[in-house]
C-alpha cells in the first residue's frame, strides 16, 4: 500500500474511533446518545414518568442488554399504532438503521466511546405562552395503598361564552406519578353532579376508571377535548380547526396515577391555545364508535361471576350496554353462541354508516385492561378498505388519540367499523396489586368492565 493510503487509512480509524468503538462497533457518546436523546429522553430523565435515565451514561451502559431487547421487541420507545395504521402526527418510532445500532451497540459491550455526547437530533419546540390556565383546586396525593389510582377533578375554568380551543398542554405537577390524562368536556348540568361528587371521600376529586362517572349526557370520550400521555406535551388541532366548548361548560380531567414512585401531592394544570373568535375556525367533530361488549369467562371457570346479570349489576351503564346492541342491531345471544376458544380471543365488532361528506382528521381508541387489539376500518370488505387505526398489541397505559400525516376523506355512505379483541383467559392484575377475578365482562366504567369505544374526530 502505498504511504497516503496508510495516512487516509489512518485517519479514517481516528474519525472512527470519535463515532465508532475501535472495532467499528457504536458507542454511546457516538450514535448511541443522539439516538436516546431524539426517541426515548423525553421519558427516560431524572424526574421523568420512565424507572431510569438514558441522558446519563452510566444508566445506559448499565440498562444496554435491556435496551437492546426493549427495541428489538418494538416495546419502547411506546407507540401502539402497528404498520397497518396510516402515518400519524408525531410517530414514536426507531428507524430499522438505529434499532440496529442500539442492538451492536449493547453486544458489543456498551462502549462509552470518547469526547462529548453526540447531540440529539430533535430539539424541543419552544414554550408558547397559554390563552388561559385551569387546574385542579387543590393537591392531590394519589393513593399509596394502590398500584394506580385514577381520580376525576373538575378543573376551576369556566367558559362564561362559546370558546374555540386551538390546543392543549398538559403540565403534569408529578412526571413520575402521572401516566395519562383524558380531558372530558361535560355541560353545566353534569359540572353539578361533579361538584357533588368533589371530595366525597375526604379527598380533593373522585375515583373514576372508565369515565368521570357524572352521566352518560354529556362527560363522554366522544365530546372529549383529548388525551395526554408522557412523552408528549400535548395537542395542537390541524391548522383552521379547533374544539368548541359550549358557554357553561368545564372540563373534567380524569388522572391516571401509576404508583411504582412515591406518592407525592400533585397539582396537575391544562394550558389552553384560544382561537381568535373573528378567525372562525371549523369546529372538530368527532364520530363516536361503540362495539358491544359480551366478554365470557374462560373455559372450566363457572359460578355467580362468570353470570351475565351479575356484570350488569355492577355496571353502571347498564342501559349503555343494551343501547349498544340496539344502535348495532346485535343481540345477546349472538355473542353466546359463538365459540370460546380458550377465552383469550373473545371480538366485538360494530359498523356505523357516515351521514355527511367530510374530512377525518385523526382516532382514538379506549377499551380497559382485558383488551388485547383494536382497529378502525373505514368501507370493511369493500375494495375501498382503509384501516383508520389499527393497534396489534393494545397497551391501556399508552391509550391516546392520534392525528393523521394526510387527512382522509368521508364519504355520505360509507361505513365504518370498529373492532376490539379481549383475553378474558390471562390472569392480570388490577390497580390495587391483587389479580382480576375471573368473571363476566359488560360495557362499564369500572377497572373490571370494558369498552370498545373509538371516534373519528372530522370536520365538514
Ligand atoms: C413515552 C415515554 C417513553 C419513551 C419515549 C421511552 N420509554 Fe422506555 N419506558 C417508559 C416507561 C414508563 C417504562 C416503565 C414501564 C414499562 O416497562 O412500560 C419504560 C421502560 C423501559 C425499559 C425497561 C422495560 C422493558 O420493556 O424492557 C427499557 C429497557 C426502556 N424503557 C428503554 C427505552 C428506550 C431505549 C427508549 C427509546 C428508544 C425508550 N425506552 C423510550 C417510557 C418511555
Amino acid at each position: 500500500m502505498k504511504p497516503y493510503r496508510w495516512m487516509l487509512a489512518g485517519l479514517l480509524l481516528c474519525l472512527g474511533g470519535l463515532l465508532g468503538a475501535a472495532d467499528g462497533s457504536p458507542t454511546y457518546r457516538g450514535a448511541v446518545s443522539a439516538i436516546l436523546g431524539a426517541n426515548c429522553t423525553g421519558c427516560h430523565t431524572e424526574g421523568g414518568i420512565a424507572p431510569f435515565p438514558l441522558d446519563d451514561a452510566e444508566w445506559a451502559v448499565k440498562m444496554a442488554p435491556a435496551i437492546a431487547s426493549a427495541v428489538a421487541e418494538g416495546r419502547m420507545p411506546p407507540w401502539p399504532p402497528g404498520e397497518a395504521s396510516p402515518r400519524m402526527h408525531g410517530e414514536r418510532r426507531l428507524s430499522p438503521q438505529a434499532v440496529e445500532t442500539l442492538v451492536s451497540w449493547a453486544k458489543a459491550g456498551a462502549p462509552l466511546g470518547e469526547g462529548e455526547n453526540a447531540a440529539p437530533a430533535a430539539g424541543k419546540p419552544p414554550a408558547r405562552t397559554p390563552d388561559l390556565t385551569a387546574a385542579m383546586t387543590k393537591a392531590y396525593t394519589p393513593d399509596a395503598r394502590l398500584y394506580d389510582d385514577y381520580r376525576c377533578f373538575l378543573l376551576d375554568t369556566e367558559f362564561p361564552r362559546d370558546t374555540f380551543v386551538q390546543g392543549y398542554r398538559v403540565r403534569p405537577g408529578q412526571s413520575q406519578l402521572v401516566h395519562h390524562v383524558i380531558l372530558f368536556v361535560v355541560g353545566p348540568e353534569a359540572a353539578q353532579r361533579a361538584r357533588a361528587q368533589d371530595g366525597r371521600d375526604g379527598r380533593p376529586g373522585w375515583p373514576c376508571f372508565g369515565g368521570p362517572g357524572v352521566g352518560a349526557d354529556t362527560g363522554t370520550l366522544g365530546n372529549a377535548l383529548g388525551f395526554w400521555v408522557p412523552g408528549t406535551q400535548g395537542t395542537d388541532y390541524p391548522a383552521g380547526t379547533g374544539k368548541e366548548l359550549k358557554a357553561g361548560s368545564r372540563v373534567v380531567m380524569q388522572v391516571h396515577y401509576n404508583l411504582s414512585a412515591p406518592a407525592r401531592p400533585d397539582q396537575t394544570r391544562l394550558e389552553l391555545f384560544l382561537a381568535d373568535p373573528t378567525s372562525r375556525p371549523k369546529p372538530v367533530r368527532r364520530m363516536t364508535l361503540a362495539a358491544p361488549v359480551e366478554v365470557r369467562c374462560p373455559p372450566g371457570v363457572s359460578g355467580p361471576a362468570c353470570e351475565r346479570g351479575y356484570a350488569l349489576e355492577r355496571s353502571e351503564l347498564k342501559r349503555v350496554a343494551e343501547g349498544i346492541h340496539w344502535l348495532c342491531g346485535t343481540s345477546v345471544e349472538d355473542y353466546l353462541r359463538r365459540p370460546l376458544g380458550d377465552g383469550s380471543r373473545q371480538a366485538t365488532h360494530c359498523d356505523f354508516p357516515v351521514r355527511e361528506d367530510g374530512t377525518a382528521l385523526g382516532v382514538l381508541a379506549h377499551m380497559h385492561l382485558r383488551g388485547t387489539a383494536f382497529r378502525i376500518t373505514l368501507n370493511p370488505g369493500t375494495p375501498a378498505e382503509k384501516i383508520l387505526l389499527d393497534i396489534p398489541r393494545w397497551d391501556f397505559q399508552w391509550q391516546g388519540e392520534y392525528w393523521f400525516e394526510r387527512p382522509i376523506a368521508l364519504k355520505q355512505g360509507d361505513r365504518v367499523r370498529i373492532s376490539c379483541v379481549y383475553d378474558n383467559a390471562e390472569a392480570i392484575l388490577g390497580p390495587d396489586g391483587k389479580p382480576l377475578e375471573p368473571r363476566y365482562i359488560t360495557w362499564g366504567e369500572g377497572t373490571f368492565d370494558e369498552m370498545c369505544l373509538g371516534g373519528i374526530s372530522w370536520v365538514k
